[in-house]
Order: C-alpha cells, then structure tokens, then sequence
C-alpha cells in the first residue's frame, strides 16, 4: 500500500531527500506550496497524514478540521512543536516531530553567528567588496577566557558547549532538568544573566519561558553583552531587546529565529515594504544579525530529517511505542508515558 501524505509549505529544498526516502518506505507526498492554516487544511483531504514544519499552524482549529477528513497523523520535520496545539490533537491525531536531525549544524551556526557579530565580518565582508580597507569599528574580543552563559543543555547546547570550551571560554549553563553527567557549572538564570558576556539560547519555547529574555533580564545582564538565538523566538521580547540595543546595553543581538517570524521568515520580501516595525529597526542595526531560520540548514540534516520522518510514518503503521511521537505530557518527564514504554494514546 502506498501512504499519501500531503506535504506543506515545500521548500525546494525538501523535495529531493523526500522523494528518495519516500521512495524506499511506499510512502508518496503531495508537494505543496502553501502553508498549513484554517483556510488551507481543506487540501489535506484525501490523504493519509499531514506533514508541515516550524510555521504552519496547527491549532485546534485545524486539527478538527484534519480529523474531520480522517488524518490520522501529522509528521513535523522539525525538532520544536510549538505550533502543535497538542492537547487539542491529544486522543484524535498522532503527532511526531525529528527530535535531532543535526544538533551540529544549530550549534555550529550558533557560532558561526557569535563570532561574525564579534569580529564584524558582516561589515569587513561589505567593506571589502566596495574596496575599503578601513579597520575602524571593527575591533573584536578574543573570546578566550570570556563567560558564556547556555541556557538549555540538550543535544545542541551540549555540542554549543564543546566548541566554546574549544574556544577557551568559561561556561556557565542553566537547564530546566540540569544533567549530572555534563562537565559543566550549572548556575541559576538570574546568575547565568548576570554572569555572561555572551548568552546562548538552546532551550524549546514553552509557556512558562516564553519571553525569558524579556526588559528585567536584560537590565541584570552584563553592559555589552551578545544575546544569540538560534532556538525559537518567542524566548526574547523583542521590543524589550531592540530597547536594550538602543540604551546601548546589549552589544549585539544575533536571531536566527524571531517571534513574529510566521510570515516573513522563508519568503523573499524584497522590494515590499516590511510592517513590523520592531523586526525592521533591528535589522537596521549595525550590532543586530539576522538569519532566517537556516541553523539547521545543511546537507546532513536534510537527509536526517527525511530519513526520521518516514521513519516516524512507517512507526505509526507499526502501532509500536515512537520515542519520536509528543503530546501535551511529554513536555513534563514526569507525565511523560513513552518513559514507561507506553504510547501517548
Ligand atoms: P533537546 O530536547 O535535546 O534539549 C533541550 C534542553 O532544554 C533540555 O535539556 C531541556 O531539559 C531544556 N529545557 C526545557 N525547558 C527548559 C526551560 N524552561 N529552561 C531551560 N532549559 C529547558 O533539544 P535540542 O535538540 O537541543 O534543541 C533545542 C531547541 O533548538 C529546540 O527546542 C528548537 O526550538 C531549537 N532548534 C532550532 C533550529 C533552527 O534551525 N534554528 C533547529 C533545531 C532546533
């Protein structure tokens, strides 16, 4: 039997890795161009299972929707879920994300953005281009014997850690279920905030951390400090950061990831005229960097995240406990069923 999935918000380059790996495990996707919302879940119709990424929505809304055509799944090919109203899907739709399809790309891009801030390769890059060979505003840190304050100490905070220990910095963390075996200094947030000359994001986004870096965190911080996220945008209170940016307190921010990202990240803007003010008055800054959601963006984790995907598909069909399978318990370890080898529902 061959599974449909229809596929949303298809980048091209998904395409290619789907296809080969749908290929192998009989499963067909239907590539589409739209992203999941209540007035485009109708296109789901007729299909086995959903597949969507970080900016579809799936609310209540459209997952009663989903459930009245008979989707009986929704395959994320993304580690984050919190676009999933996973306790509106709870008991009528299984849902499944890629926990890890390349901690080592976010991590090194995490990095790559730190030291492009620090060392204004941004500006040297277009200086050089336009043949000025000027040094002036460029000056760095060495980052040797800096503090860097990890909040979140998973898969890719852990491999974050390692490079900044390569570095030669100090590392403070804070995680929410700290791990015993980690070589490193666990401190509270309040000390992680007061502590880092750099501070690094690499937690998921839930409730009760939405806006973590919000204007009280930021006046206990460091003057000067560099706030990278590469997690999810909802974290920092963006209004608050560019604040901070303008008291000349944050020395620079770098986001791969932005609150209101939903629909702007992945589309080509140019020549429209942007109306979100807070993100278009970062983006002027000369201290801000901006990616576009690309951390995980490498030839590896796109293989991975086929790879896990159909995997996931094939995992539902097996009815068999999917390490990869979330609901609304499984934020919290302790609620969590796949833990005593039961299936969510
Ligand atoms: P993970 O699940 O391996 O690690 C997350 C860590 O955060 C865990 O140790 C957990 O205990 C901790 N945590 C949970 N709640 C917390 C809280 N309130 N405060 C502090 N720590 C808390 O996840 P992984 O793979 O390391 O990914 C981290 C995040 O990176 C994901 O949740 C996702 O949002 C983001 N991400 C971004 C990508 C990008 O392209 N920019 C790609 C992949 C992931």
């Amino acid at each position: 039997m061959m599974v449909k999935i229809a596929f949303f918000d298809t980048k091209q380059y998904d395409i290619p890795a789907f296809e080969e790996y749908g290929k192998e495990r009989g499963i067909k996707f239907k590539f589409l161009e739209p992203r999941l919302n209540s007035d485009t879940a109708h296109l789901a119709k007729g299909y086995d299972g959903v597949c969507v990424f970080v900016n579809d929505i799936v609310n209540k809304e459209v997952i009663d929707i989903l459930y009245s055509y008979n989707i009986k799944f929704i395959v994320l090919r993304c580690a984050g879920f919190n676009n999933v109203d996973v306790k509106a899907a709870f008991g009528k739709i299984h849902i499944y994300r890629v926990p890890a399809y390349s901690p080592y790309a976010v991590a090194e891009h995490a990095m790559a953005l730190l030291q492009t801030s620090n060392r204004r390769i941004h500006k040297a890059y277009i200086r050089t281009r336009d043949y000025n060979f000027s040094l002036n505003e460029l000056t760095g840190v060495d980052l040797h014997n800096k503090t860097i304050g990890v909040v979140g100490t998973g898969k890719i905070g852990k491999i974050f850690i390692n490079i900044c220990k390569g570095y030669g910095m100090n590392v403070v963390a804070y995680d929410k279920y700290p791990d015993p075996n980690l070589d490193v200094k666990y401190v509270s947030l309040d000390e992680l905030f007061s502590k880092s000359d750099f501070i690094s994001l690499h937690c998921p986004l839930t409730d009760e951390n939405f806006h973590m870096i919000n204007k009280d965190s930021i006046d206990h911080m460091k003057k000067g400090v560099g706030i990278i996220n590469t997690s999810r945008g909802g974290l920092i209170d963006g209004k608050a950061l560019l604040e901070g940016i303008k008291e000349r307190k944050v020395g620079f921010a770098c986001l791969d990831v932005y609150e209101e990202e939903g629909d702007i990240f992945y589309e080509d803007k140019s020549g429209h005229i942007l109306d979100d003010d807070t993100l278009r008055s970062l983006i002027s800054m000369p201290n801000v960097i901006i990616t576009s959601h690309q951390a995980f963006l490498t030839k590896e984790a796109l293989n991975n995240i086929a790879d896990t995907t159909t995997q996931n598909i094939v995992n539902f069909y097996d009815k068999k406990v999917c390490e990869n399978e979330v609901c609304y318990r499984c934020s919290n370890i302790e609620n969590c069923k796949k833990k005593r080898n039961i299936k969510c529902f």
